[in-house]
């Protein structure tokens, strides 16, 4: 290898089968020789399960999109939650280290308590509301203590043409009920699984080139700009109705609520807002707003309607 370039490595991505693994899957094969396992093959919650799959392929990367994301019923699991989301990582740091690896991992802003009035940097204090913000918490911190090289991405809101998540929800719950009930005193931004996806890559490149890698540690991994839940939902109706996706809930009839008049299991944070700014710098690159990505979504689900089945 010229120029200080690591050889063409194997990656390996546990939790492939979820909505940053299938997109994981998609942007590491340009990059590397990819072994994506799910659940089948790997139990995050079976340390010798992650061990043995770790020797056998000894991965020069490890991508580990792997969750427990039911965060309300995380409050009721705690035991679960906390096997996947922060054992799973401490096993998969350790290994890791042993071979020298890079290992990426993924985390939340619900590790925050949303009560700050701006965006959270990565220097200010996690304060989870919920045993998933909780476990997830725990996970970033075994990672850094197991002390090998890491990324931790922090993202928020998650979405995708796959897999579970609001955008679908609402999309599906417009197509059968009159009206709706969202909560609109939640802030943060719905980020797509592409975006996370790609930008991963870009960080994994750098460090496979040797080409000003990323530093060990958090970074905040989020779209551009911010909404509330109320308004995401009727950018989501509206978007449907354009593309002529017959939605049976009108516009006006998407009613706006606050979190304390939709009471779920697990609190969550008012603002979960992101301060990008380290990983866009370190990058040298810009984020999309949230609203592109969403639409892209939407686009590809009016022209597939069965996406939402
Ligand atoms: N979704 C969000 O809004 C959001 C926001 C911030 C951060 N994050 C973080 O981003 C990461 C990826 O999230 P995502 O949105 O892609 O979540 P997701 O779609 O729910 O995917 C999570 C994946 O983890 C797998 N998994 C759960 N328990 C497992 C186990 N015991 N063994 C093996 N696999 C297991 C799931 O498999 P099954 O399908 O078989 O259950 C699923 O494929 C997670 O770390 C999450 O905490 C997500």
């Amino acid at each position: 290898m010229s120029n200080g370039e690591r050889a063409v490595p194997v990656i390996l991505i546990t939790g492939a089968g979820g909505q940053v693994g299938i997109e994981l899957t998609r942007s590491m094969s340009l990059l590397g020789r990819v072994v994506a396992v799910t659940r089948t093959e790997c139990d995050l919650a079976c340390s010798e399960q992650i061990e043995s799959l770790v020797n056998e392929v000894r991965p020069g990367l490890i991508l580990n999109a792997g969750g427990y994301t039911n965060v309300d019923e995380a409050e009721s699991d705690r035991d679960a939650a906390y096997r996947v989301n922060a054992d799973a990582p401490r096993t998969l740091a350790h290994a890791a280290s042993k071979l020298g690896a890079l290992l990426v991992h993924y985390s939340t802003d619900y590790v925050f308590d949303g009560y700050k009035a701006c965006a959270y940097t990565e220097e200010d204090e996690p304060n989870p509301l919920s045993a998933y913000g909780e476990s997830k918490l725990a996970g970033e911190r075994a990672i850094r203590e197991a002390g090998g090289n890491h990324y931790i991405f922090r993202t928020s809101w998650v979405f995708g043409l796959r897999g579970g998540n609001f955008l679908k929800s609402i999309a599906r719950a417009a197509q059968t009920r009159d009206s709706l009930s969202v909560v609109a005193d939640q802030f943060g931004a719905p980020t797509s699984a592409v975006l996370v996806a790609d930008v991963t890559a870009l960080a994994v490149r750098a460090y496979l080139r040797n080409d000003r890698p990323l530093e060990s540690g958090i970074y905040h991994l989020a779209a551009s700009g911010e909404t509330n839940w109320y308004d995401y939902s009727r950018l989501i109706v509206e978007t449907l109705a354009l593309g002529g996706v017959p939605v049976r809930t009108a516009i006006e009839q998407i009613r706006s609520i606050g979190a304390a008049d939709y009471p779920t299991a697990a609190r969550r944070p008012a603002n979960s807002r992101l301060d990008t700014s380290k990983l866009r710098k370190a990058l040298g690159v810009e984020f999309p707003q949230w609203h592109a990505g969403v639409q892209d979504v939407l686009l590809q689900i009016a022209a597939s309607k069965d996406v939402l089945q």
